[in-house]
């Protein structure tokens, strides 16, 4: 079967052809895949700065960020049957007993650094005709949903990040009700989706983002009732200003200056949530004085997160339904081109532009 592939030792990136996958226990599903979206992180697999080729493979099959139909499953399989639409989770457990997170089935916590990732690092991934998978990896999503069910897996970082967020609130007697003041930083796919997910759960947000594409970003923002402003009109001062006492920042950018430089303004009792992986740019000046007087004085949070369990696929799957009930062109808008298998290098060259860009495998 056809696959897109990264040899990392050949520095090159090749439409190959794969043996096809086959179910070989009765707890494993076989999918055809339908729809790839590809992001940052694909970005860096296809410029040899991360991703590794899973062992004794000379090349890695790229694509994270899926969606497929179930043709074939084990006798065992209880949750998903032929035909049913699927997203697939990505990080799988790492192997030492002593990892109680990946033991309790919380590999995005893995303490050991040993787990492996679809697309990513160790595994293939799901730029490809066919993939088998285990049941507890595989998630049913409404047929409803099938043009826009491959933004589930970017939707995941932010609901992973918003159940951290509740969980750190919880330390407050009132769970942090009352102040739902938000400030989504970057207006790429992860980005909008969590501005999404944050006014779904109830929060004022504003999206501030530096683009080349304002007038279509505004437009998304300004649907789901969020404001949006651009960050090449307005300092962070500015914007911290307008948005008066911040209690939630996420982060979906990977841009540390500016990161640091809204830290600065988070409110009392605020969370500073970050998502992005930033590429190493060399040393920046931050007045870490003021920023750890701060975190102090007012009791604030900084975390990062990565990567979703289970319970945020699900999550995400429940979230899409009510954003295209409530903003349904604003989420079509959200995926900008499709390419076939033969083109996929062609949306992640530097400066492709758009929001998600989705290699079609099959239809
Ligand atoms: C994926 C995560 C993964 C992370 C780090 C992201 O693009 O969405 O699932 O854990 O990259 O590899
Ligand atoms: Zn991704």
């Amino acid at each position: 079967m056809k696959a897109v592939a990264v040899f990392p030792a050949r520095r090159e990136v090749q439409l190959i052809d794969h043996p096809e996958p086959k179910i070989e226990s009765p707890t494993q599903v076989k999918v055809r895949v339908l729809d790839v979206g590809v992001c940052g992180t694909d970005r860096e697999i296809i410029s040899f700065e991360y991703g590794t080729p899973p062992a004794g493979s000379d090349y890695l099959i790229i694509g994270h960020e899926s969606l497929s139909e179930v043709v074939e499953t084990g006798e065992k399989v209880a949750n998903a049957k032929a035909g049913d639409l699927v997203v697939l989770t990505v990080r799988r457990p790492c192997p030492h007993a002593a990892c109680i997170a990946c033991r309790s089935g919380r590999q995005d916590f893995c303490y050991t650094g040993d787990f492996t990732e679809r697309g990513i690092k160790q595994r293939h991934g799901f730029m490809t005709e066919f993939v088998v998978e285990e049941e507890s990896y595989v998630n049913v999503v409404p047929r409803e949903l099938r043009d826009v069910a491959v933004l589930v897996e970017p939707l995941t970082i932010a609901e992973k990040s918003l159940a951290q967020l509740r969980a750190v609130q919880h330390r407050l007697p009132w769970d942090g009700r009352g102040h739902r003041n938000a400030v989504v930083l970057g207006a790429g796919p992860v980005g909008l989706l969590g501005a999404m997910a944050l006014r779904i759960a109830g929060f004022e947000v504003t999206v501030y983002s530096r683009s080349n594409q304002h007038a279509e970003k505004d437009d998304i923002v300004s649907a789901m009732g969020a404001r949006y402003i651009a960050a090449e009109t307005h300092s962070v001062d500015e914007m911290a200003q307008a948005v008066g006492a911040i209690d939630v920042v996420y982060e979906a950018v990977g841009a540390s200056g500016l990161a640091f430089d809204v830290i600065k303004h988070l409110g009392p009792n605020g969370v500073f949530i970050f998502t992005g992986v930033p590429g190493r740019k060399g040393p920046i000046e931050v007045d870490t004085d003021y920023i750890m007087r701060d975190v102090v004085l007012n009791n604030q949070v900084i975390l990062g997160s990565v990567n979703a369990p289970p319970e945020s696929f699900q999550a995400a799957i429940g979230d899409l339904g009510a954003f295209m009930q409530k903003w349904p062109d604003a989420v079509h808008s959200l995926i900008t081109a499709r390419f076939p298998m033969d083109q996929a290098t062609k949306p992640l060259a530097p400066g492709a532009g758009g929001i998600k860009n989705v290699i079609t495998v099959s239809t």
